[in-house]
């Protein structure tokens, strides 16, 4: 079975990539897909997340990384993917997870969530804690991928020459 990975990966962190080592051993294929959401500001631009995505992801024969705009659901549908996979950290993400879940069930009955809880190390982790503290000089290495990092402080760097 193929699952997609949906998400805004702005950037990814170690408990993203925890969900897709794990779900890359639970399913035939995982299809981490990044959202092109025009209602958010992001930090990096589709191209730049995918890349990055990929190249924290190229350890594990069975990922593919992709982006999309739209519904979910039809991403899913295109892909032949029948299985959206999540990651649960807390119990604040369910009531959102399970909203969009039953949101997507009724945009395509045929189409499961499975929820992966998130590894307790990485419970507390989120795209937005590492933009904070990066913004304000702190280190994020033990928080995202070497890459990520790198391209996180390189742009913080760039914004405090440009500000
Ligand atoms: O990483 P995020 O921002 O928590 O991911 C949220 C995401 C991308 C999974 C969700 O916003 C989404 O699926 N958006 C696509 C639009 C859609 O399908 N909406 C209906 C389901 S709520």
């Amino acid at each position: 079975m193929i699952a997609i990975y949906p998400g805004s990966f702005d950037p990814i962190t170690f408990g993203h990539l925890d969900i897709i080592e794990r779900g890359g051993r639970l399913f035939e294929r995982v299809i981490v897909a990044v959202l092109a959401n025009p209602g958010k500001q992001p930090l990096f631009s589709i191209a730049k997340r995918v890349e990055q995505i990929r190249y924290c992801t190229d350890h594990i024969p069975n990922v593919d990384v992709d982006s999309f705009a739209g519904l979910t659901v039809d991403y899913a549908k295109l892909r032949n993917a029948g299985v959206l996979l999540r990651g649960l950290r807390v119990l604040s993400d369910f009531e959102k997870e399970l909203q969009m879940a039953h949101t997507n069930k009724t945009l395509w009955d045929e189409v499961e969530t499975v929820f992966l809880a998130t590894t307790k190390e990485y419970s507390f982790l989120s795209s937005s804690i590492v933009k904070e503290i990066a913004q304000f000089g702190g280190s994020i290495d033990h928080l995202v991928p070497e890459n990520v990092a790198r391209d996180v402080y390189t742009f913080y760097q760039e914004k405090v020459k440009k500000d």
